[in-house]
């Protein structure tokens, strides 16, 4: 059966475009949206991430400030700046790289962002307003699934779909998001009882746990759509998903490879929720 590739670089090229045209509005009116980047510590894939996300601002036009703290910096130190970054008017996002160190609480970090500059949408009151339907930052993975998905015209209503995961980066939120698209919804994790069964049984498979190429052919109905968010090096440096693509693309109707599939699309949606951020903290100058 062919498949239909979910090319996640196409659609972020394709919306990248067309933010920028909305931020070149903005400009004529006075208005750059700033994003500011916190990272601490010295781990190299965070690094990348950081450094894509500033690339990825100014491609478009969007002000990137980074702010980057030694491995022991004091929780004082990182909430200091957090609240320094809530009162700057020329920042209208806060993201601060996780993982962060093990001697800072992550949780009590979040929280400490201004929820109308937490373009990550972890903060309580965003994970809650995306809850109850009404989501004003939707964490960028899951978000940008569901454009991928609306974009390659599949629809969610009346699908199962099976959510491997459970964090509360994508997981959680990514089942709140189809749950709302009117899927009938699972969670798997890793205490999940027949793990294959459930997920040979997905309409729309979505696999986010960090194990290489751990969900072969076996765990997927013919014609499944499958979504990998994973993002694993094996052994011999090939960068590889949590899904085996070369055997569950010969099943599925539609997949997304890693890399080239969610990893952009979350990288756009970044910058999605970076410019209405932007609009609600400006929207007297945009009247
Ligand atoms: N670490 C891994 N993914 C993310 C993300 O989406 N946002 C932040 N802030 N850190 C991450």
């Amino acid at each position: 059966m062919a498949y239909k590739l979910l090319d996640g670089r196409d659609l972020a090229r394709r919306m990248k475009e067309a933010m920028k045209l909305e931020i070149r509005d903005m400009a004529g009116k006075g208005i750059v949206p700033g994003l500011a980047v916190v990272i601490v510590g010295n781990d190299p894939a965070s690094r990348i991430y950081v450094n894509n996300k500033k690339k990825d601002c100014e491609e478009i036009g969007i002000r990137s400030f980074e702010y980057a703290l030694p491995e022991d910096a004091s929780e004082d130190q990182l909430l200091g700046l957090i609240d320094a970054l809530n009162e700057d008017p020329a920042v209208d996002g806060i993201l601060v790289q996780l993982p962060i160190p093990r001697h800072l609480d992550e949780a009590k970090v979040i929280r400490r962002i201004s929820h109308d500059k937490d373009v990550d949408g972890f903060h309580p009151y965003n994970t809650g307003e995306l809850m109850i339907g009404r989501p004003v930052f939707a964490p960028c993975t899951p978000a940008g699934i569901m454009e991928l998905l609306k974009d390659a015209g599949i629809d969610a209503a009346g699908k199962n779909c099976v959510v491997v995961g459970r964090s509360n980066i994508v997981g959680k939120p990514m089942a709140m998001m189809m749950l709302h698209a009117n899927a009938t919804v699972t969670i798997c994790h890793s205490r999940t009882a027949n793990l294959k069964d459930v997920c040979s049984r997905a309409d729309i498979l979505i696999v986010a746990i960090g194990r290489s190429e751990f969900i072969t052919a076996d765990y997927v109905k013919e014609g499944a759509v499958v979504i990998d968010v994973g993002m694993n090096r094996r052994d011999d440096g090939k960068l590889t998903g949590d899904v085996d693509f070369e055997g569950v693309s010969a099943k599925a109707s539609a997949i997304t490879p890693v890399p080239g599939g969610v990893g952009p699309m979350t990288r756009t949606m970044l910058l999605k929720n970076t410019i209405k951020a932007s609009k609600m903290h400006k929207r007297d100058m945009l009247s």
